[in-house]
């Protein structure tokens, strides 16, 4: 069988980047080699996101560009995979005139009969969601730049049902993937030099790998992922506040290497538009876990989720936001406009009434928050000493390598002889509210 080319391009969370991995070594086999130029590829796939419709809009633009590929001699399969993949399924190809193959997160093992059918002229389509795949057995082929740091996926799936959210519909229902698996995989990757992994899923802390009349849950197999070496950071996400527990930061607090931070999407500080988004906390109750963590974990950095104007958010409900966000006093969080998705709880219940310019006033508001709290957080690590893991070389300067501190946060310093992959200890001397800056020592 002849080489053929693979191009795939990712948007959306990291769970996507992975799956791309799980892509490429499932491609792999069918004597694909993945390419970097899009103008030599045989086939090329976007795995795409529908978490906002910015996100499919995005993707669909991107597709009318690849029109231009199909105007060569060569034959040029373009295929769309992932969440929106799953979301739209065969309306993709009417829609999407461009397209031949498309294919949801549970199917990605299907793809090389999907590509034979395209191969004699038709269209390959599969979106059947699995209640027990998780590619469990495959080696995905990183695509990571630094060779530092690395995903491991541990669970798939999502049984939560927030009323706002596409996951559900587009990943399935949740499953645990085999521990032994996830050990296998995870010292490969420190074996090969690799010095940071983050264990993903969607509710990481929902997992629960069943065997006979034995149960591991989350809290157990971070404990075993941490003892592999010493030497591997663990990092995690997602937590959920309702089940992030105090045995799950004991553990973290036992083993240095469990990354000391803690990424709690709170969504809103209302407990009212919490309820409407079927959280199943309240304000009280996330209060009480950010307690929590910091008692056992007091030098934890806490990174959030924030969504404004959902349906009925009054402007008190979204003070209640900002006022949680002082009080917590985030290190980072990602922030969003909410976006109506189709089929969800919310769209089909709720009215999307907060006006689309008070959605943006209210966000900006929150970024400007985050702003001064981001700031606030890397001011008060100036004049303090961190043990660093170098990733690379910084984006601004050649003779500057960057690296995190066990906080996420990212750390700049001047070259000199340091490798990545190296733990070194940085004395921080200033910074930005995005980065910290400071000396090796
Ligand atoms: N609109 C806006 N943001 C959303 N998120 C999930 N669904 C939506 C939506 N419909 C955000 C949540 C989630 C993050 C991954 O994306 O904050 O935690
Ligand atoms: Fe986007 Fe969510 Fe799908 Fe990840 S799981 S790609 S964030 S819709």
């Amino acid at each position: 069988m002849s080489t053929r080319k693979l191009y795939i391009e990712t948007y959306g969370c990291q769970m996507n980047v992975l799956d791309s991995e799980v892509v490429a070594a499932i491609l792999q086999q069918q004597n694909y080699q993945l390419t970097g130029e899009l103008h030599e590829a045989d086939l090329v796939l976007v795995n795409t996101c529908s978490i906002r419709d910015n996100a499919e809009q995005r993707v669909r633009s991107r597709l009318q560009h690849f029109k231009g590929l199909k105007q060569g001699t060569r034959p040029v399969t373009v295929g769309v995979i992932g969440c929106m993949a799953e979301r739209l399924k065969e309306k993709l190809l009417e829609e999407e005139k461009v397209v031949d193959l498309v294919v949801g997160p549970d199917a990605y093992r299907e793809l090389p009969l999907l590509l034979q059918e395209v191969g004699s002229g038709q269209k390959g389509v599969n979106t059947l969601l699995s209640l027990e795949e998780t590619y469990g057995d495959i080696n995905p082929v990183r695509m990571d730049r630094n060779h530092v740091t690395s995903f491991v996926a541990i669970m798939r799936g999502c049984n939560n049902f927030c009323s706002y959210c596409v996951v559900p519909g587009t990943r399935g229902r949740e499953r645990s993937r085999d521990p032994e698996t996830i050990i296998r995989e995870t010292t490969e990757l420190f074996q090969r030099g690799y010095r940071e992994v983050t264990l993903l899923g969607q509710n990481v802390n929902s997992y629960r790998w069943k065997n006979g009349g034995n149960e591991l849950q989350f809290e157990k197999l971070l404990e075993r992922v941490a003892v592999i070496d010493p030497d591997l950071r663990v990092r995690f996400a997602t937590s959920h506040p309702k089940d992030m527990s105090d045995d799950l930061l004991k553990v973290m607090a036992a083993h240095p290497n469990l990354c000391r931070s803690v990424h709690l999407p709170v969504q809103s500080g209302s407990t009212e538009v919490l309820q409407r988004m079927k959280r199943r906390y309240t304000r009280e109750h996330y209060m009480d876990r950010i307690s929590a963590i910091r008692k056992y974990l007091p030098e934890a950095s806490i990174s959030t989720d924030i969504i404004t104007g959902f349906c009925g958010e009054t402007e008190a409900e979204h003070q209640q936001t900002l006022s949680l966000m002082k009080w917590v006093g985030y290190d980072f969080s990602y922030m969003f406009k909410y976006s109506e998705r189709p089929g969800t709880f919310a769209a089909e219940r709720y009215e999307d009434d907060v006006p689309d310019e008070i959605k943006t006033h209210r966000l900006n508001e929150v970024i400007d928050l985050q702003m001064r709290l981001s700031l606030e957080s890397k001011e008060r690590d100036v004049g303090r000493t961190f043990q660093v893991l170098v990733e690379g070389t910084s984006k601004k300067s050649d003779d500057h390598l960057y690296g995190r501190t066990s906080q996420n946060k990212v750390v700049v310093f001047p070259k000199r002889d340091i490798k990545r992959g190296d733990y070194i200890n940085i004395s921080v001397t200033d910074c930005t509210s995005a980065t910290l800056i400071g000396e090796v020592i």
